[in-house]
């Protein structure tokens, strides 16, 4: 690599696109490094998208700077194009050829030999699970074989840099499950996975670190440990003996704890938030919570302390969850 990087597959600075009024990204910094998966984390119309294309060269910033292994997003588009590969919310592959003739087809345009591209089709074809389908046209796939193929397609050649836009959104957990395996093997090759997702698990299972995106701004970013950690310390989850006592183990949480309790759809399961910075340590105060229980005749079967979900993240740095819409955001 003759660029000097620090090590990094982006690094922006300031970075802004707007469409009329709408600042669909308002000022990111992202520095994303080599080798890992780096999740992207926003709702609906946070500047997911609009951020994955200034970054693969098919929009143009109004402002700031971005950088690809080194290269400039714009003086050196070409050069960050022949280095990156993009799968998501727009078309790669041909809906009315089958799997093969598609895969083929893109690898001939790469430049690989006839012999070769076959080849390497069949063989990413069989490392996606997609051999039996491979003869049918990718119209009459599934949501999740569309999917797989869309993310073999970009990874004919071995990009040094892969941008997966939401590339599991409406799938099944089943198909989520096998893109997730894909792109762990991906990233062990030796490509940096640049992944966009909507679902906090999904960041929790793939990526290192993890920015939090909000009306076009990173509103958090770190390892997903520091990410939590700034939260609060976690969640008490118990599961009662009877879900008659629910009630007052909720009211015994709430007094002894001072937190938030959450009422499960599980009848005998509540959750309690405890331990932010000020209150003192969260072992500490699940303890006592749980002697505060027992004092009260309410059985507990089972007890965990857990540090917070991705969810609960979302929640307290915006005020919001990740599922509701703000009220000037337009659909997108
Ligand atoms: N071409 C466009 N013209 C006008 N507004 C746009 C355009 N593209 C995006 N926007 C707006 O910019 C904002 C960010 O959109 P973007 O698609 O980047 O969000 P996203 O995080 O990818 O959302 P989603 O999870 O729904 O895909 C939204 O308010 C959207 O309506
Ligand atoms: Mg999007």
């Amino acid at each position: 690599m003759s660029r000097h990087t620090n090590g990094l597959a982006i690094e922006t600075a300031g970075l802004v696109k707007t469409f009329g009024e709408t600042r669909a990204v308002d000022g990111v910094d992202l520095a994303v490094p080599a080798g890992t998966v780096y999740g992207v984390l926003g709702p609906n119309g946070a500047g997911k998208t609009t951020t994955v294309k200034m970054l693969a060269t098919l929009l143009r910033p109004d402002g700031g700077e971005a950088h690809v292994f080194g290269l400039d997003v714009v003086r050196e588009a070409d050069e960050v194009r022949a280095r990156v590969s993009l799968t998501g919310q727009y078309a790669s592959v041909d809906e009315d050829l089958t799997g093969t003739e598609n895969l083929v087809l893109l690898g001939r345009l790469l430049g690989h030999g006839k012999k070769a591209a076959r080849v390497r089709s069949g063989q990413l074809l069989e490392a996606f699970g997609l051999t039996d389908a491979a003869g049918r046209q990718v119209k009459h796939y599934s949501g999740g074989m569309r999917r797989r193929i869309d993310i073999a397609a970009s990874i004919l050649s071995t990009p040094d840099l892969l941008f997966l836009d939401e590339p599991t959104t409406g799938l099944d957990p089943r198909s989520r499950n096998q893109v997730w395996d894909i792109v762990r093997a991906v990233v062990a090759q030796g490509t940096t996975v640049l992944l966009t997702t909507q679902y906090l698990d999904e960041a929790d299972q793939l990526a290192s670190r993890i920015a939090v995106i909000d009306h076009g701004r990173v509103i958090a970013e770190g390892t997903k440990g520091e990410l939590k950690a700034s939260v609060g310390a976690g969640s008490v989850h118990l599961r009662l003996r009877n879900a008659e006592q629910r009630p007052e183990a909720a009211d015994v949480l709430r007094r002894t704890l001072d937190a938030q309790v959450q009422l499960e759809p599980d009848p005998v399961a509540v959750t309690a938030r405890v331990g932010t910075a000020t209150s003192g340590d969260a072992a500490e105060q699940a303890a006592r919570a749980l002697g505060e229980l027992a004092r009260a005749g309410i059985t507990v079967d089972n007890f965990s302390l857990g540090q917070p979900s991705l969810d609960e993240v979302f929640l307290a740095l915006t005020g919001h969850d990740t599922h509701t819409p703000k009220k000037d955001e337009v659909p997108a």
